[in-house]
């Protein structure tokens, strides 16, 4: 089934801080990084200990966790600490100064229950 695709945030609010987050349902989130121009989300959590990555350190497509320093390309998923390692992605559009993320059908109805959360 392809993704729905929501409002999750703008490309101001990106530029202003270049990591958000936001809620999907009650324990999961989703991160999205502008990195260079470009955009990319993935799941909110590190995979070792579940730390926001919204609290960790971007630099190009490169992510530090800030709890324990694990490594992850954004891009990918992958983790550059651990190859066992990747976080969920999800899809990116841009339309005019509004992003979107692309979530599974399910998950996208789980989301549009709850506020909008992008700080
Ligand atoms: S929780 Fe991210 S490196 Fe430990």
């Amino acid at each position: 089934m392809p993704p729905r695709f929501v409002k999750a945030t703008s490309l101001r609010l990106l530029r202003e801080r270049p990591i958000r987050s936001f809620k999907i349902g009650l324990f999961k989130s989703v991160t999205i990084f502008y990195a260079g121009g470009e955009i990319f989300a993935t799941q909110g959590h590190c995979v070792h200990m579940h730390a926001p990555l919204l609290t960790g350190h971007l630099e190009g497509r490169q992510l530090t966790c800030s709890w324990h320093g694990w490594q992850y390309d954004i891009s990918t998923g992958q983790c550059l600490t651990n190859d066992w390692a990747k976080l969920a992605t999800y899809p990116v559009k841009v339309e005019g100064e509004d992003v979107y993320v692309g979530l599974p059908e399910e998950t996208a109805a789980e989301k549009l229950a709850e506020d909008w959360e992008t700080d």
